[in-house]
């Protein structure tokens, strides 16, 4: 038996729909009447993990030792949750390895409080299910958020591409009801969004019936967001290319709101490596959906993932993912070493290839990646374009925020956290631009 925990914290990793799980965990357990503070500090430390890579994995063991031996220090214990994909993967193996008190999986993080209250009474709690229903009926509503705010509106991933654990740590495709989207959007921006970024593992597969009843895909449910009013600006992210449908890309045609961006991972340049890993898209088929895309919005900025050294992918493989980003020209990028996971088909493919290999492919790729990214911002220099305030800069009178093409920019500026302001771009760099005042344009072509 020990006390309950009266304050806690919550560390998400991997993706941006833990980031969101990970509010919604501190929003509940704020709920119980638990104060939010520092992980130095905390009694309840909730880890939320990810398990898509080995080192992603296995970061969640150093810390929880870390975390351990500094409270140890300070003659503390405290309680120690691990949520997200690798206690769904590993479950009671956690308990087993690492001691913790409560491992609860990302379908049932609504459970965590009485996970809690039992780990408090002794031994270790675990809940791994995917129930039926739902968690989101259980959780709090939103009640303060920075200007730019997730949504997860569609969850889990049918795909099985073959290096991936994500269909089995999140589970099959399914997607939130209109009317919970939309309620949950409204009370987004009354908390204080501005923006609301539309999240799923393949959040292009959403699908849902409106408040007429009508079947709609992910393009119904951003045209009727289109209409909330406050909403200033909306993303979606991620996207699978099989799901991109021609509703979705004529929305980036008409909907204002709608932000010239598009995250579209392809994975490989390789029509044997994309068959191998079963993307069920090639080479041609993804250029093609992208000249569709940009037929509609010639100025969108492109954005993927990318997986180098995937078992048996050879020289001139590779140099096809090489040559596919030197066509796409895009405006960022991920880029990972192929890494093996457990339970997935490529783990067990004979021609692992070797890490120098893998090394050399990844410093080439990032190479040709922040090249484009550097001469896409060098592109934008000299328009005028909106900019939405996310927080303060280092240097005073500094703020920071974000173009409609997702590039972070640096201005002087008076305005505040969550205002929209029209800024001129006048400088890039590889990661960031600086903006100023729209007449500062007049300046820079005179330099
Ligand atoms: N649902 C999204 C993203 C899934 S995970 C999609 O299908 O695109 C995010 C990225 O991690 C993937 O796009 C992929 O590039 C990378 N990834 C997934 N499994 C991996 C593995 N075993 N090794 C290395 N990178 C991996
Ligand atoms: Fe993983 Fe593929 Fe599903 Fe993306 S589409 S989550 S990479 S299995
Ligand atoms: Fe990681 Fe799970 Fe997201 S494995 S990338 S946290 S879906």
């Amino acid at each position: 038996m020990t006390a309950p925990p009266k304050s806690f914290h919550v560390k998400s990793f991997g993706c941006q729909m833990n980031v969101y799980d990970g509010e919604r965990m501190g929003e509940l357990m704020a709920a119980q009447g638990l104060v939010p503070v520092g992980a130095d500090a905390a009694e309840l430390v909730i880890l939320n993990t990810c398990h898509i890579r080995e080192r992603a994995t296995e970061k969640v063991y150093s810390d929880i030792g870390r975390l351990r031996k500094a409270a140890g220090k300070q003659g503390r214990r405290p309680m120690i949750a691990v949520a997200g994909c690798v206690a769904q993967a590993e479950g009671e193996e956690i308990v087993r390895r690492a001691k913790v008190d409560v491992v609860v999986g990302p379908q049932s993080y609504h459970n965590l409080p009485g996970l809690v209250a039992r780990a408090a009474a002794g031994g270790a709690a675990v809940d791994t299910d995917m129930p039926l229903a739902s968690k989101f009926g259980a959780l709090p509503a939103r009640r303060k958020v920075g200007p730019s705010a997730f949504l997860t509106v569609q969850e889990g991933c049918d795909k099985f591409c073959t290096y991936c654990v994500v269909p089995y740590t999140r589970g099959a495709e399914v997607s939130r009801p209109w009317r919970q989207v939309m309620d949950e959007a409204r009370s987004l921006v009354d908390a204080g969004a501005r923006e609301i970024t539309l999240l799923g593992q393949n959040v292009n597969a959403w699908t849902g019936e409106d408040e007429a009843g009508r079947v709609r895909g992910l393009d119904g449910l951003i045209r009727a967001l289109d209409r909330l009013p406050g909403l200033a600006r909306i993303r979606y992210t991620t996207s699978h290319p099989n799901d991109m449908t021609q509703g979705l890309i004529d929305a980036h045609r008409d909907v204002e709101k709608l932000m010239p961006f598009l995250h579209l991972p392809v994975q490989a340049g390789s029509d044997r490596v994309l068959r191998a890993m079963n993307r069920s898209h090639d080479r041609s088929s993804y250029l093609r959906l992208l000249d569709r895309v940009r037929a509609v919005r010639p100025d969108i900025a492109l954005s993927g993932d990318f997986i180098v050294g995937f078992p048996g992918e050879t020289e001139a493989e590779f140099a096809e993912t090489l040559s596919l980003v030197n066509t796409v020209g895009y405006a960022q990028a991920f880029s990972f070493k192929y890494s093996p996971r457990p339970g997935t088909p490529a783990a067990a493919m004979v021609d692992q290839v070797a890490p120098e290999a893998m090394d050399e492919r990844l410093q080439l790729l990032q190479a040709a990646l922040n090249r484009d990214q550097h001469a896409f911002n060098l592109g934008t220099v000299g328009q005028v374009c909106d900019v939405l305030v996310e927080r303060r800069g280092k240097l005073p009178g500094q703020m920071l925020g974000k173009s409609p093409w997702l590039q972070s920019v640096h201005l002087l500026t008076s305005a505040g956290v969550g205002d929209l302001v029209e800024v001129a771009l006048t400088a890039a760099g590889p990661n960031s631009l600086t903006g100023g005042p729209p007449n500062s344009l007049g300046a820079l072509a005179a330099e």
